[in-house]
């Protein structure tokens, strides 16, 4: 069987064809991206208006390339399975109508999948058999910061989320603050990686950790940012110290997430951790991440999606829907029965 997957809830027009069986086995037939970010650069992060347009305008060629390069004809496929939220609404539509669009005219069901969800799915794309459950899942990208321990496939509680900013949101706004430009996670990752080449003994600007002391697993990002606004703003050198205060930003990102996903292991049983999201291409957060679980747990591992992955993609979303094809029959759904909703919850 084959199913094609859409995604198109920020600013990225997706396609992917994935290949698949009954017992779950899958091959990855194509996957096309069309990404807006050099058209958001300019403007320091994504303009919901500009990016409904550019969707309206490359979502049909990215489906058309996607359907040329897997080789298999759209009678072919068995489903479509579509991101149904949550996102920016203008954004979803665009995947959304033409998902009903095609399915009207080619007579295939849609199965509608939460983002969030293609996301934890990126990392079953090259680790399906890695993962054992219960695994805890990290997500943590420009809009979602979520602990939440999966009990089997499509089964998640959420046991901890960010109360105002996400990680990755946080790493944009530190970055316009510091005029590095837009997405600032990859700027900032880079400056703090030079600056620790630079430097053999690298000094910490300080900056708090928010909510270490809180009894629970939830996450505040924005008090972080503010603190780093004062910072800069107190320091006439700041521009001559970016390096520094990138490093030092990074550094209090990654130890608040690791402080929490350990605290989160050690309340629940888990065998395997699952980071995903944008925010998972940091290569600091992944190390200090595993050498941690190394050093406090015997027997966890840590799983991640390779880089081509971590950002948004369809693959995921067509993951995502082979696992609700198979085993959760009640979300494989007629074209009228879609609805996207822009605040959609993982559950
Ligand atoms: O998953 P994603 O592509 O979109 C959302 O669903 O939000 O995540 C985008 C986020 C951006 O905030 C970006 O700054 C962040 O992921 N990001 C990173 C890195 N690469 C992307 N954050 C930290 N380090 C990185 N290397
Ligand atoms: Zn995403």
């Amino acid at each position: 069987m084959y199913i094609l997957g859409l995604e198109s809830s920020c600013d990225e027009s997706a396609a992917s064809i994935i290949k698949f069986n009954n017992a779950g086995n899958f091959k990855v037939l194509s996957d096309v991206i069309s990404s807006q970010i050099t058209i958001h650069q300019k403007y320091g992060g994504v303009v919901p208006e500009i990016a409904a347009r550019e969707h309206v305008l490359t979502i049909l060629p990215t489906i058309d390339e996607c359907f040329k390069k897997s080789k298999i004809k759209p009678l072919d496929i068995s489903a479509i399975a579509l991101t149904s939220g949550p996102g920016l609404i203008t954004s979803l539509i665009s995947a959304s109508e033409t998902a009903k669009a095609l399915a009207l005219v080619w007579q295939k069901p849609i199965i509608p999948i939460n983002h969030i969800e293609g996301h934890i799915y990126s990392a079953f794309i090259e680790n399906q058999k890695k993962i054992k459950f219960p695994a805890l899942i990290l997500t943590v990208s420009g809009g979602h910061n979520i602990l939440a321990v999966m009990e089997k496939n499509l089964k998640y509680k959420i046991i901890g989320q960010t109360l105002d900013d996400a990680a990755g949101e946080a790493f944009d706004k530190a970055a316009k603050m510091m005029g590095l430009g837009y997405p600032g996670g990859p700027i900032i990752s880079q400056m703090a990686k030079k600056y620790l080449k630079e430097n053999k003994n690298p000094v910490e600007i300080e900056l708090p950790r928010p909510m270490l002391g809180s009894p629970n697993l939830n996450f505040s990002f924005s008090g972080l940012k503010t603190a780093l606004l004062y910072k800069l703003k107190k320091d006439k050198n700041w521009k001559k110290k970016i390096p520094q205060y990138c490093y030092s930003f990074q550094k209090a990102v990654i130890d608040t997430l690791i402080f929490k996903t350990i605290k989160a292991i050690k309340k629940y049983q888990v065998k395997t951790i699952v980071l995903v999201g944008g925010v998972s291409a940091n290569m600091k957060l992944k190390e200090e991440l595993e050498k941690k679980i190394k050093q406090e747990f015997k027997n966890i591992n840590l799983v991640y999606p390779s880089l081509k992955y971590t950002g948004d993609n369809a693959t995921m979303i067509a993951l995502a829907g082979i696992y609700h094809f198979l085993y959760n029959k009640k979300n494989i759904k007629n074209y009228k029965k879609i609805k996207i909703n822009s605040n959609l919850n993982l559950s």
